[in-house]
C-alpha cells in the first residue's frame, strides 16, 4: 500500500504543506500514548524496523525506538561498530541482507550526506532519513515545527531565526524547509564563515549581528557548533564565539518580547547557549524531546499505510488503553 507520504521520508523540502500538516496532526493523538503508564498500542504489530545509525546519536536513536515499540513493532538496533561494515561491507548489502531477513523499514542515520536517498532508491523496504551529513535532518525539523505550533497555534507569520553554525546543519535546512512551507518567517545569523553561501536564495533573512536577530524574532532555534565537521578554523575561538553569538540571559533581557528557545541537541553548554537560558522559563528544549517521539510514530505510522483519520482509535484500540 502506498502511504500518503510516498514509500520514504528522507526530506521536507519535496513534502507539500498539506503532508507537513498531516504529520504534525497526525502526531497530536500520539502524544497521549507517552502520558500512559502503559505505553503501547498495537498499531504496527507484525512490523520489524531496523535502526541503522552509522553516526553517533543519543536522542533521535532512542526517540525511534521509544516511538517503534509503544507502536508495538518489532525492533533492531545496527551500529557500525560491531556490524559486518567494520569488514569493509557496504551500506547497500548491509541492507539487503537485512531485507533477506524480512524486515518493513529501515531508519538510518549516516554522516554522508544523501545516504538515506541512495539507499531508499536500492531497498523495497520504507527509509526514514535520521539526520544524513550536511543535508537534512526531518524529523527534527517535524518536532521543532510541532514544539513551535504547540506554542503559537497558526505558524503563518511567525518570525523564527536560526542562530550559530547553519552551514554544517542538516536541523537548519530541515527547519527552513518546514518553516517556510508553512508560512513561518525564517532568519538565520552566525558568522559569515558558518553560514552557506547563497542562503538568501532559500528565502530567508540574514542577521550578522545576534542583537538584530533577537531584536526581530519571536523564537531562535540555537544550532550547536559542530566542531567535528570543523576541517578548517571557522572561528577564532569558543569564548569569542559565546561573547559574540552566545544566547545568554542578558541579551535576551534586552529583547521587545518574550522569546522561545529551541535547541536540538546536544548542546555546547556556555558556547552557543548560557545555562541559565537552556534552562530558563522560555526554554522549550526538553519539549522538543518529547514531541520528537510523537512525531516519530506518526511518520512511521504513515509510512506504514495507517490512515491518519484512524490515528485517534489507533491509540485506543485493543490492549492499548490501559492507563
Ligand atoms: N537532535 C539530534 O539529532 O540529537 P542526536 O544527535 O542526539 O540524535
Amino acid at each position: 500500500m502506498t502511504s500518503t507520504l510516498g514509500k520514504d521520508l528522507l526530506a521536507l523540502e519535496p513534502l507539500s504543506p498539506d503532508q507537513i500538516r498531516l504529520i504534525l496532526d497526525t502526531a497530536e493523538p500520539f502524544k497521549e500514548i507517552s502520558e500512559r503508564s502503559i505505553k503501547k498500542v498495537p498499531a504496527l504489530r507484525g512490523k520489524t524496523i531496523v535502526n541503522l545509525f552509522f553516526e553517533a546519536s543519543t536522542r533521535t536513536r532512542i526517540s525511534f525506538e521509544f516511538a517503534e515499540k509503544r507502536l508495538s513493532a518489532d525492533t533492531v538496533n545496527v551500529a557500525a561498530s560491531g556490524s559486518s561494515v567494520q569488514k569493509g561491507e557496504t551500506l547497500v548489502d548491509t541492507a539487503r541482507n537485512l531485507e533477506a531477513m524480512r524486515i518493513d523499514m529501515v531508519v538510518i542515520r549516516h554522516s554522508a550526506s544523501g545516504a538515506a536517498r541512495f539507499l531508499a532508491e536500492r531497498i523495497e523496504s520504507n527509509v526514514v532519513n535520521a539526520g544524513d551529513g550536511m543535508h537534512e535532518h526531518p524529523t527534527q525539523g517535524l518536532l521543532d515545527l510541532l514544539t513551535l505550533r504547540d506554542h503559537f497555534g497558526d505558524l503563518t507569520g511567525r518570525r523564527v531565526c536560526i542562530v550559530g553554525d547553519v552551514l554544517h546543519s542538516r536541523v537548519a535546512r530541515s527547519n527552513i524547509w518546514g518553516l517556510k512551507k508553512l508560512g513561518a518567517e525564517v532568519a538565520v545569523c552566525g558568522p559569515k564563515s558558518l553560514l552557506p553561501w547563497g542562503i538568501g536564495e532559500l528565502g530567508v533573512q540574514v542577521f550578522k549581528r545576534v542583537e538584530e536577530a533577537i531584536e526581530w524574532a519571536e523564537a531562535l532555534n540555537v544550532l550547536r557548533l559542530q566542531l567535528e565537521r570543523m576541517t578548517a578554523g571557522f572561528i577564532p575561538s569558543l569564548r569569542e564565539y559565546n561573547r559574540v553569538f552566545g544566547i545568554s540571559k542578558e541579551r535576551l533581557e534586552r529583547a521587545p518580547r518574550d522569546i522561545l528557545i529551541l535547541h536540538p541537541g546536544p548542546m555546547n553548554r556556555g558556547v552557543e547557549i548560557d545555562s541559565d537560558v537552556a534552562d530558563g522559563p522560555h526554554s522549550v528544549i526538553l519539549n522538543q524531546v518529547t514531541n520528537g517521539v510523537a512525531i516519530r510514530m506518526a511518520v512511521l505510522y504513515l509510512l506504514a499505510g495507517g490512515r491518519p483519520e484512524l490515528a485517534e482509535a489507533a491509540k485506543g484500540s485493543a490492549g492499548g488503553g490501559e492507563r
